[in-house]
């Protein structure tokens, strides 16, 4: 793979080419590497037929690319979204005398490359020369087990381990609980969410359904359960957790297409049971799907990492003239807390971002009533992490006029810019809190022809406490933004035809004790 391209991300995960979506399998293992499967059409740079592509890393950012790690038997059949958990006690059975045994559960899905529709007459006869006995499907949970850590897998016997009538069924996701393993996968057009158990990662019982809650959408997808450290208002951690469902829905987002959301709960071992009926997305933009969390981290970390596209254009984006197709998002940290506003709500953070922090660009204690224009051309990555700061904000008994601030990322000589700005107190909404939406503009950095690709987007997201922060990465065709501190992020895909390479703030007028500041950091590349 050649990961100098224009558009190639410098610090967010890409494959070294050809199409790729969903994260897949992520998990820590004993040696504390990092791994990260992901869905791969290693022949083209559309969808299709996915295998599992492969790659480690000991930090989540300098990533090393493995060999394919699992690829379909024949034509037929494509491998779906799945996970992966260590078998350390070897309950499956299929680790005689070793302690990190590695198991992959995951879709098989007969239908490539002939439409469902024909298969029906060979159907069972290829099924059970693939992947199954031969009994349903068309998707089904297949397993299949790796010896030497996760690197080559070999395809479980009697697979599937789980099999449906329903059409679509998939993206198992496996996490240990207490002493048996949980797997829940989506019937993605019941909006049922299975929850199954085992003590041994083969035979699987149906426990219970988690259904028709928060945004319905049109499918529903990726499944996972986590238990979530939980930081109260005032940022103190409390020893209770919330165990929290976060599924993918696409078709049928809010925005169009594809959108993560999630539901903080509680979970028994075999039924979850959300708090509320609060619809929660964990993403305000378009492009953050197939969230996944790793397995094998201690208690209270919690990480992930998404697919940084959208099903309505994931396969026209214009990175095929570079061979490649599909970015994953910066991995996050998690935890949950609560807010005036919505109750309980999800932080996130990019994790570890130190380990490529470059050197500092800018750095303005007291930015008010001018435009500032700060430089990174000479930035190598052309990528940067940013942090604005407002500090003393006013009441919105005081506040007088509206304070707005705007943000601008531009070529100067194509024009071609991302863009972002905020009001404090603005009039209208003075009985709503007074301030407006994070609004965010990629219309200057469109670079395809898609009607999907929408421009604009509204974070919503109060200042809390009279302070308020942007925090962004900016990396070549990638940017995200996180609004106070991980309580609301945004993440956008953007395409130039030359590197961004200025950016511009304006404030205006700053009432008495305001103070707005901004740092700019150069991002070291983790693929050169
Ligand atoms: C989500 C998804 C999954 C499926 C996979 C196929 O993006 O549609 O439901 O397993 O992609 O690549």
């Amino acid at each position: 793979g050649d990961y100098g391209g224009r558009f190639r991300p410098q610090v967010h995960f890409s494959a070294p080419k050809q199409f790729m979506s969903d994260p897949n399998g992520l998990f820590r293992d004993e040696n504390d590497t990092w791994h990260l499967y992901y869905q791969y059409n290693p022949r083209d740079l559309k969808f299709g037929r996915p295998h599992w592509g492969h790659a480690t890393s000991q930090d989540l950012y300098h990533w090393e690319n493995q060999a394919v790690a699992l690829s379909p038997p024949n034509d037929d059949i494509g491998l779906f979204s799945g996970s992966i958990v260590m078998d350390k006690n070897n309950t499956s059975g299929l680790f005689p005398n070793q302690t990190n045994g590695v198991v992959a559960i995951y879709v098989g899905f007969l239908s490539f490359p002939v439409p469902l529709i024909f298969v029906c007459a060979d159907y069972e006869k290829t099924l059970s020369e693939t992947l199954s006995d031969g009994s349903a499907g068309p998707q089904t949970q297949a397993l299949a087990y790796s010896r030497d850590g996760g690197y080559t897998f070999t395809p479980f016997k009697h697979n599937p381990v789980i099999d449906s009538e329903a059409r679509h069924f998939r993206d198992p996701k496996v996490v240990l609980f207490q002493d048996r393993w949980i797997l829940l996968v989506a019937y993605s057009q019941e909006f049922n969410m299975g929850i199954f158990s085992s003590p041994n990662l083969i035979n699987w019982t149906h426990e219970s359904n988690f259904s028709l809650h928060g945004l319905i959408g049109s499918q529903w997808e990726c499944p996972n359960l986590v238990h979530l450290p939980y930081i109260d208002e005032k940022g103190q951690k409390q020893n209770e957790s919330v165990w929290t469902l976060f599924m993918s829905i696409d078709p049928g987002a809010p925005l169009g297409g594809s959108a993560v959301q999630y539901y903080p709960g509680t979970f028994n071992g075999t039924h979850f049971k959300a708090t509320d009926s609060v619809a929660r997305t964990v993403d305000s933009a378009k492009d953050y799907y197939a969230m996944q969390f790793f397995n094998g981290l201690p208690k209270d970390e919690a990480v992930s990492m998404a697919w940084a596209s959208n099903w309505q254009y994931a396969s026209e984006a214009p990175t095929d003239l570079e061979k490649w197709r599909g970015t994953m998002s910066l991995p996050r940290r998690h935890y949950m807390t609560k807010t005036e506003d919505v109750g309980l709500k999800l932080v996130s953070w990019p994790y570890n971002l130190q380990h490529v922090m470059g050197e500092t660009i800018a750095s303005k204690n007291s930015v008010s009533k001018k435009t500032i224009a700060i430089d990174f051309s000479e930035v190598d990555s052309n990528a940067i992490y940013w942090e604005i700061n407002a500090t003393g904000i006013p009441g919105k008994e005081t506040i007088g006029e509206p304070v707005s601030l705007n943000f601008t990322l531009i070529n100067p000589s194509t024009l071609e810019y991302v863009r972002g700005g905020y009001y404090f107190g603005a009039r209208h909404l003075i009985d709503f809190g007074g301030d407006t939406p994070l609004f965010l503009d990629r219309g200057g950095a469109r670079g395809f022809d898609n009607v999907f690709f929408t421009d604009k987007f509204f974070v919503s997201s109060a200042h809390y406490h009279n302070t308020w922060s942007l925090s962004g990465v900016l990396d070549r065709s990638i940017m995200e933004v996180f609004l106070n501190r991980g309580l609301d992020t945004a993440t956008t895909l953007y395409f130039t035809s030359q590197p961004l390479t200025v950016m511009l703030l304006s404030v205006s007028d700053l009432p008495e004790g305001m103070r707005v500041s901004i740092h700019v950091n150069g991002l070291k590349s983790a693929w050169n």
